[in-house]
Order: C-alpha cells, then sequence, then structure tokens
C-alpha cells in the first residue's frame, strides 16, 4: 500500500482523468475527498473508492471561486483531519480559432485551469505547512508545452500550470512540500469523447501518438500515484508528460 493512511484530495474527480485517480489512489490505501461542480459524479466516485474499503467525501466545489474551495478545504479537514496530497485536475476544454474565441471563453478557460489550481494549492498548501510535508500535482497537457491547434485560451492555461509548477515547487521544497505536474497527452474521458468518435479525426490522432494507442485515465493515474508517494520525495517542479511519445516528434 504506497498510499497508506493517506488523505488525498482530487478535484474534477467526478469523471475522466481524475476519477482514475481517485480510484488507484484508494486501491493503494488513500483516503479520498471528490471536489466537482457534478455532486452526482463526485458521489458516482465516491462510492466507487469505498468499495474498496476507503473512506471518502464527495463535495461540490466550483475550483475557480476562492469561498467553495475555502469550504471544500473545510469539510476535508473536519472530516480527515489533515490533506496529505492535492491532485489539481479540474479542467475544460474549448476548441475555437483564435476569431471565435470570445473574452469569456478566455476567462473561464484561465479562471478553472489556472486560477483553479492556485485558490486550490493555496488552501491546501496552509494545511501540509503545519504538517510538515504535503504532494501536489498539476495535471497539465502537452498543449501547455506546444502548441494544439485553435485552442489559445486553453494552450496558455496548461503553459501557465507548467510555469506555476515550477514557482511553487521552488517556493515550497524547503518545507517538503513536492510540487510536480503531469502533461497527459490524448486521454479517452468525457472531454475527448466526441474527437474521439469521430473516426477520421481518431485516425488523425493516432496517428501522432508513436505509441499507437489513444491513452487511458490509468495511465495518468500511475503517474500520479508516483508523484504522491514517498518515491518521488527528491522529485520537485518536474513535468511527467504522459503521452505515448507524442512529444518526441
Ligand atoms: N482527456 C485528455 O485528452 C486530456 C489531455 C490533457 C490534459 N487533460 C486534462 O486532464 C484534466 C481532466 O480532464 P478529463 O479528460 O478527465 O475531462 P473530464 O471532462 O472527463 O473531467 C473533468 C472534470 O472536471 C470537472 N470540472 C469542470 N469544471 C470544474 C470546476 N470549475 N470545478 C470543479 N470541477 C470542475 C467536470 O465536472 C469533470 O468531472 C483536465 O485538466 C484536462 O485539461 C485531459
Amino acid at each position: 500500500m504506497r498510499l497508506a493512511n493517506k488523505v488525498a484530495m482530487v478535484t474534477g474527480a467526478g469523471s475522466g482523468i481524475g476519477k482514475g485517480i481517485a480510484i488507484r489512489f484508494a486501491e493503494e490505501g488513500a483516503d479520498v475527498v471528490i471536489a466537482d461542480v457534478n455532486l452526482e459524479g463526485a458521489q458516482a466516485t465516491a462510492r466507487e473508492v469505498e468499495v474498496l474499503g476507503r473512506k471518502s467525501l464527495a463535495i461540490k466545489t466550483d475550483v475557480a471561486s476562492s469561498a467553495s474551495v475555502e469550504q471544500m478545504i473545510r469539510a476535508t479537514v473536519d472530516k480527515f483531519g489533515k490533506v496529505d496530497i492535492l491532485v489539481n485536475n479540474a479542467g475544460i476544454f474549448i476548441q475555437k480559432p483564435l476569431q471565435e474565441t470570445t473574452e469569456e471563453d478566455w476567462d473561464r478557460i484561465i479562471n478553472i485551469n489556472l486560477k483553479g489550481v492556485f485558490l486550490c494549492t493555496k488552501a491546501a498548501v496552509s494545511h501540509m505547512l503545519k504538517q510538515g510535508k504535503g504532494k501536489i500535482i498539476n495535471i497539465a497537457s502537452i498543449a501547455g508545452e506546444v502548441g494544439y491547434l485553435n485552442s489559445s485560451a486553453y494552450c496558455a492555461s496548461k503553459g501557465g500550470v507548467i510555469a506555476l509548477t515550477k514557482e511553487l515547487a521552488l517556493e515550497l521544497a524547503s518545507k517538503k512540500i513536492n510540487v510536480n505536474a503531469i502533461g497527459p497527452g490524448a486521454i479517452e474521458t468525457t472531454m475527448t469523447k466526441d474527437m474521439l468518435a469521430n473516426p477520421e479525426v481518431k485516425e488523425a490522432l493516432l496517428r501522432t501518438i508513436p505509441y499507437g494507442r489513444i491513452g487511458q485515465p490509468g495511465d495518468i493515474a500511475n503517474a500520479a500515484l508516483y508523484l504522491a508517494s514517498d518515491e518521488s520525495d527528491y522529485v520537485n517542479g518536474a513535468t511527467l508528460f504522459v503521452d505515448g511519445g507524442w512529444l518526441t516528434q
């Protein structure tokens, strides 16, 4: 059990990658807080965590709202007394050319994907500092490292997450709080469902993945498990790309 007696908080864990991470962490002994704007999704994940014999807390949270994030942290500490691991996973994707991207689209993406990481991290770190240890894992994207067509706001948000990860790692390393990121490639989730349902788009995507298959939430969950465990104590500020080799080209 690589996460025995740990309390992990995973945002956006009502579906996809976050759900995969919550379940993988529970398999390794963690109790898991599942924070999502979609309460029903969060509750479904919580039931799966409990089937594995771990405790869970499903809480409706909007990561872009400081009041909502404060409430999430309060509920976590009330129930579990601490927070050892935070996975900043909640995110949205809007694909539009620059000229069709509205100011509202831009603000929404940046507020959820980037400001949300800042708000959740700030709130969790206030408890991790008292505990003298912590692990923060930010879900970025290959689109934070290279351009992904017609997604200016998304690319900016994920590039911001990678830069923020480095700064937070620097600021918190001496407090024994590790901050790292994961950069997923194309992963089969609700976010990519429509894209992957189109055979031509799927074929085109597969041609860009040297490993020859679309990624699964479990691929990301295994990387998150390493970054959440004591095995990665000397890893800080890194972005681990889990992309089937996409970025090698
Ligand atoms: N699927 C991919 O190919 C892929 C690739 C690279 C990066 N990512 C990143 O992985 C993360 C998870 O994406 P996914 O593919 O699992 O998508 P998903 O849509 O399946 O899951 C995202 C979850 O986040 C929740 N969410 C959305 N806005 C929220 C908010 N304001 N507050 C709290 N929760 C909110 C949604 O309700 C949903 O449950 C995202 O940050 C995404 O950008 C995904």
